[in-house]
């Protein structure tokens, strides 16, 4: 579903220059749960926004469905960007102004779902994260596990193909990180793709296949169970 073939970024500015990935080859599946692992700065992220059409390689080419992603136009690939893929965040990146179900509602924006149709979906998105009491509570009257899980309600609404989620449980406590990983897991067995990045192992061991990069490589990957 998702084919990286001989991925390059460079980022340069001025006369500096570092090679973020480097001829990185790789292919994710439908229904498949992969997790990245790495020390900080080794690709990571940059991975992930490639993954995302939030950034593009320099070299290298990007297929998603076999579709060439440097040949889709802006109107296609925001497309992607708001239909096949969501996004979770370390920090949630929710908009403070708005209640749990405005914020879950956010992506219907741009979709021709109907007001009445978006709110009853958002509502069972609440439920179903198990927050069906927080409708209209706001991120800061919500602790860290409650903002993840209503960002992961809004990474659902648009019912993604995948769900890519760089450190979800990066600012939780390890109680609530189990608590976001057992939800993750749910939507996995639920026939959810999920790409995630993490810095612990035990966070990884929920994956099926994790792969550890290294200075914009892939050095190793296990598969789990
Ligand atoms: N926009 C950018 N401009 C310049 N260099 C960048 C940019 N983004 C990332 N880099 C560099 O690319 C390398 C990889 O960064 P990346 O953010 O992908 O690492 P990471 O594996 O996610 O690290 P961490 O675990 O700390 O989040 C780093 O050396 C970083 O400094
Ligand atoms: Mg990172």
């Amino acid at each position: 579903m998702l084919d990286l073939k001989s991925i390059s970024r460079v980022f340069s500015n001025g006369d500096e220059s570092v090679t973020a990935l480097e001829d990185l080859s790789l292919t994710i599946h439908k229904n498949e749960f992969v997790a990245f692992m790495g020390s900080s700065g080794s690709g990571k992220s940059t991975l992930m926004n490639i993954l995302g059409c939030l950034d593009r390689p320099n070299q290298g080419e990007y297929f998603i469905d076999n579709r060439n992603v440097a040949e889709l136009d802006d109107a296609e690939l925001s497309h992607i960007r708001n239909k096949h893929i969501g996004f979770i965040f370390q920090t949630f990146h929710l908009l403070p102004k708005l209640d749990a179900i405005s914020n879950i509602k956010l992506p219907l924006r741009y979709s021709t779902t109907s007001e009445q149709e978006g709110h009853q979906t958002a509502l069972e998105l609440l439920e179903r994260v198990g927050l069906g009491h927080r409708i209209h509570h706001k991120p800061f009257e919500m602790s860290g596990g409650q903002r993840q899980r209503v960002a992961i309600a809004r990474a659902l609404i648009n019912q993604p193909s995948v769900i890519l989620a760089d450190e979800p449980t990066g600012n939780l406590d390890s109680k609530t990180s189990l608590e976001i990983m057992n939800l993750l897991n749910e939507l996995h067995q639920q026939g959810q793709t999920i790409v995630m990045v993490t810095h612990e192992d035990e966070i990884a061991h929920h994956a099926q296949r994790v792969i550890h990069m290294k200075d914009g490589k892939i050095l190793k990957e296990e598969v789990n169970r």
